[in-house]
């Protein structure tokens, strides 16, 4: 730890101080009414902090840097959930930056996760160059549209049978259905909401979120019988242009749909509100259904960036735990500075689609690659030959990379629809 400095674990009793080093981290007033939203959002069971202890450098037992992590279970490619860590809220202190403070949060939350169990932390970066240096992966990207209100769909069978609801998000009222949805899904990179803090976090909305329009509003979709297979959360800015024509703005939070009609029903509403001409919607996965039910997707100007960053720290169980799609025998070292024993190197074999991983000491590698590079390629997002085809990987043995990277493909694109 830097000195004069120390790290701790801080709980609810802090969140006025914890909303302030956010604030000045990401730029945004914390208002003193939206104190309550905003502690709801922070998972206070893993919330951590760097305290000053010398006097010189502040008030001593103020906090100048936080981060705080969900527990969730990530679905992998095969549909297996694994235990991972969702870091959150890292912020350091504009005062106290560039002197190591995340550095020594960041060796902190990954021997965490470690010691919890999970396989890996998952983050979204406010800026994409941060996370690199800890061992983050960038493993699934996301596309981001922009429609207009009308825009056409393909038909889907079945749509028009299910229920709709639209009403204003409600902890109470949506809970249920929100977890319930998140449980379905099978794209890899979808975090699972079975943790009450991970849950909660979904309906904080303080005023930094919701200044682009009003609090958050939610539709949901339904069978018959009331199962739900869809939802997203939606605000609308209401804007008028100096001609007195409407023209408001539809923003999607989150959405999810579990099966082709879900999703065909869940666009239909979102794309024909009243007094609205536009509907930007994200996240979506590079492959979503909408890209293909949109008659003009070129109209709905796609743009690409990224998602989440995933940072492996339990290389042997995160390997097991997917599927390998077609079957591969290969023997991959891992250069992982933080974890040497995730080194191996690693026999990884899979016959039948289930992986298997054995410690094979003394073996000669045929893939020499960073734990950087296995969190990009392991939802099966990014492919093993493209990293190498950039010079990130070294292939020892001729032909393994590209039987590597075809084992490790997902068969639907990865991506994690929950902002955290
Ligand atoms: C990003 C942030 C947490 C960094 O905290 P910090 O205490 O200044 O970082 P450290 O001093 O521990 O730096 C660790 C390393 O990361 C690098 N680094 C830190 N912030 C960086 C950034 N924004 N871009 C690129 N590199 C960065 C440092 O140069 C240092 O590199 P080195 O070890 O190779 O010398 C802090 O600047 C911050 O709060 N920023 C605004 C909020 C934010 O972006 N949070 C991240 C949310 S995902």
């Amino acid at each position: 730890m830097t000195p004069g400095y120390r790290l701790i674990s801080i709980d609810a009793s802090r969140v006025d101080e914890m909303a302030e080093v956010t604030s000045w981290g990401f730029i945004e007033e914390i208002k003193p009414e939206d104190r309550p939203d905003f502690a709801g959002m922070v998972p206070f069971g893993r919330a951590r902090a760097t305290e000053i202890q010398d006097a010189a450098l502040g008030d001593v037992g103020t906090l100048a840097g936080v981060a705080a992590a969900y527990d969730f279970r990530m679905r992998v490619p095969g549909g297996a959930l694994v235990p991972v860590a969702g870091l959150t809220m890292v912020s350091v202190h504009t005062a106290h930056r560039r002197r190591g403070l995340l550095r020594a949060m960041m060796a902190d939350h990954l021997a965490d996760a470690r010691s919890r169990g999970e396989v890996a932390s998952a983050l979204y970066a406010a800026e994409s160059e941060i996370y690199q240096r800890f061992g983050y992966g960038l493993a699934a990207r996301q596309v981001d549209v922009r429609m207009a209100r009308g825009a056409t769909l393909r038909d889907v069978p079945g749509s028009a049978d299910l229920k709709v609801r639209i009403e204003r998000l409600s902890r109470d009222r949506h809970s249920a259905v929100i977890a319930r949805v998140q449980q379905d899904l099978d794209r890899p990179g979808t975090m699972t909401l079975d943790h009450a803090e991970a849950l909660r976090a979904r309906f904080g909305d303080p005023t930094p979120e919701h200044a682009r329009g009003e609090k958050l509003r939610i539709v949901v979709v339904e069978r018959a019988d009331g199962t739900p297979v869809g939802y997203a959360m939606f605000r609308r800015k209401g804007t008028w242009s100096p001609e007195g024509i409407p023209d408001g703005l539809l923003l999607t939070r989150e959405f999810a749909a579990t099966t082709p009609a879900a999703a065909h029903r869940l666009w239909s509403v979102l794309l024909d509100v009243d007094l609205v001409s536009t509907v930007e919607a994200e996240p979506l996965a590079i492959d979503d259904p909408l890209l293909w039910l949109l008659t003009d997707m070129r109209a709905a100007k796609p743009r690409l960036h990224d998602n989440i960053w995933l940072r492996i720290v339990d290389v042997p169980a995160a390997l097991t735990a997917r599927e390998y799609l077609c079957p591969v025998d290969a023997v991959i070292q891992v250069v992982d500075p933080l974890f040497p024993d995730n080194a191996g190197p690693w026999r990884v074999t899979s016959r039948s689609g289930t992986g298997h991983v054995e410690s094979a000491p003394g073996a000669e590698p045929d893939v020499v690659l960073s734990v950087q590079e296995l969190g990009a390629a392991y939802l099966g997002g990014v492919s093993l030959t493209s990293l190498a085809a950039a010079g990130l990987i070294e292939e020892r043995r001729p032909g393994a990379v590209r039987a590597l990277a075809a084992a490790f493909e997902s068969t639907s694109a990865p991506v994690s629809n929950l902002h955290f």
